[in-house]
């Protein structure tokens, strides 16, 4: 009963308006609560392509090179000479561990999901006869001497793109070189290049002293006849 009077009244008395005022308040607030809603979702949908990547990659990819890695790294020749060959041979043993899941070295080994690797340093590249290599591979050409080996195991993808060796990269000079000193050791004999490290630091002096001899020596002597005079007032 009571109900039924009091919207009676309302509809019928002067405070009709307020109803109508509580209706359009509910839209304007229901609109304000869409809109909301509509920002937010489209501010996704326009975010989602922006990449929202960390500084720094939780893992690192062996054999990435980042951009700017410190002092330069050493040459093939000088990592070839870090050490005594016997030694080099056996880190090259080791570190030929992460090659094996893939390849044998010995003479007469089987392929595996690689190339049998015996005598490959001085071969074709690709010249192992009986393994079925990617056409990329095969169309590249050259030899295996020691620059390429080293450009290759640095980054077999960037070396020869399209390879089907699925190898990161050794990120290291020390390993590259120890991996093809001991592949050379394998049914190869290439000769190790020579490193002498006293010729390229005096190369390096002699480009410094160049330098300096280069700057002009007359600079001081000029610049006093062209101080402006002091204006008179
Ligand atoms: C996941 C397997 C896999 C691993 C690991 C792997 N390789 Fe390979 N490797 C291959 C395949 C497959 C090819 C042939 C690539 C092609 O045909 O494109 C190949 C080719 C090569 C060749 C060229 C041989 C030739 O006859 O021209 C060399 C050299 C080589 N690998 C050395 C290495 C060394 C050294 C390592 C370890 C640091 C290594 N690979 C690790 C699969 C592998």
């Amino acid at each position: 009963m009571t109900q039924d009077n009091s919207s009676q009244d309302k509809a019928a008395g002067p405070n009709g308006g307020g109803d109508l005022f509580n209706t359009a308040a509910g839209w304007v607030l229901f609109a304000g609560v869409v809109g909301l809603g509509l920002a937010q979702l489209s501010k996704h949908y326009f975010e989602a392509d922006k990449p929202q990547r960390p500084e720094q990659l939780g893992y690192v990819i062996e054999g990435v090179v980042e951009a700017d890695a410190g002092p330069a790294e050493m040459s093939m020749a000088e990592a070839l000479n870090t050490m005594p060959a016997a030694e080099l041979i056996a880190a090259g043993e080791k570190a030929f561990a992460k090659c094996q899941s893939c390849h044998t070295v010995d003479q007469g080994g089987a392929n595996g999901i690689g190339p049998n690797l015996y005598a490959t340093m001085g071969k074709a590249v690709a010249g192992h006869a009986g393994f079925a290599y990617s056409a990329e591979m095969q169309a590249h050409g050259g030899t295996w001497d020691w620059d390429n080996m080293n450009a290759w195991l640095k980054n077999p993808k960037a070396y020869i793109p399209g390879t089907k060796m699925s190898f990161a990269g050794l990120s290291k000079i020390e390993d590259r070189a120890a991996i093809a000193m001991y592949l050379n050791s394998k049914g190869s004999n290439l000769p190790v290049p020579t490193f002498v490290a006293d010729a390229a630091a005096g190369a390096q002096d002699a480009a410094a002293e160049g330098d300096t001899a280069a700057t002009p020596v007359d600079g001081p002597s000029q610049s006093v006849t062209d101080v402006p005079e002091t204006p008179t007032r």
